[in-house]
């Protein structure tokens, strides 16, 4: 860690793979959440372009911004005192040359606390990964089911093909990524890439063999009130939580119970 913050540096978590812990990985959009989620000691915050459905409410990735990815940043960025925190590259924020790519992640570099960006692709990305990486930019690769490509991919599909995958992972490692996301892939091709590779590698969906295990915060909080996929755990239900906690307000409010002269001035 740094003497400064004692956050966890790019250097200290790609050393993770060989230290024999598993990395735990979760996404967060906000400060309240972003500083909570850091309390409970996970080692990677990602500020994931998820939030395009979790938090606007899309019916895919696609449509957030850069602007929007930055503002959701710079919240989590004034929480975070323990995590490295990673910040995706939005669509097509990196799809327009390794110019454009350094221009779009150094804005997000400058404008919030942020340590790195995160971007879809491997092999196809590599120049742009390199270019990024020797601009000085951290970049976490994101291989299997690029949810940017969902039309492309035709739905959210595990991604089998074992040759490409590996293909893919090692580019990214080439090229000078310091971890890859591994989304949706058969468990045994993610332990043959986890092998292959000297990075380490974060799985959503990819089984129990990758360095580390990532998860969208609403999945594993239970805030999602409709569909949950398969590969995510829900640690608790906080969609009644909140429910209950609203209904009971409402309630009281109703009845003349709340406020009670102890809330009164
Ligand atoms: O945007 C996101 O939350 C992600 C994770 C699923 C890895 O990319």
């Amino acid at each position: 860690m740094s003497p400064e913050t004692r956050q966890i540096t790019v250097p200290q978590f790609t050393a993770m793979k060989f230290s024999g812990r598993k990395i735990t990985m979760a996404t967060a959009y906000d400060y309240a959440l972003a500083g909570l989620v850091d309390a409970a000691g996970v080692e990677g915050i990602l500020v994931g372009d998820s939030l395009s459905m979790v938090v606007q409410g899309h019916p895919n990735t696609l449509p957030v911004t850069l602007e929007e990815m930055v503002y959701h940043a710079e919240m989590v960025g004034r929480a975070v005192r323990h995590a490295l925190v990673v910040v995706d590259m939005p669509f097509p924020s990196f799809h327009l040359g390794p110019r454009k790519a350094i221009e779009n992640a150094g804005r997000i570099l400058k404008e919030t606390r942020c340590q790195a960006v995160k971007l879809e692709g491997g092999a196809e990305q590599a120049e742009v990964i390199a270019a990024l990486v020797s601009a000085g930019i951290p970049v976490m690769a994101h291989c299997g089911l690029r949810p940017q490509s969902v039309h492309q991919l035709g739905g959210y599909r595990v991604q089998r093909d074992e040759r490409q995958l590996l293909a893919d992972a090692q580019a990214a490692e080439h090229a000078g990524a310091f971890a890859i996301v591994l989304e949706c892939i058969p468990a045994k091709a993610a332990e043959r890439i986890s092998n292959a590779v000297k990075i380490p590698t974060i799985g959503i969906g990819a089984g129990a063999a990758c360095d580390g295990q990532i998860l969208v915060l609403h999945d594993l909080l239970g805030l999602n009130t409709g569909y949950v996929p398969r590969h995510a755990k829900t640690y608790a239900i906080l969609s009644k939580t909140i429910v209950d906690a609203v209904t009971a307000f409402r309630d009281e409010v109703r009845a003349e119970k709340f406020p009670g002269e102890e809330h009164a001035f």
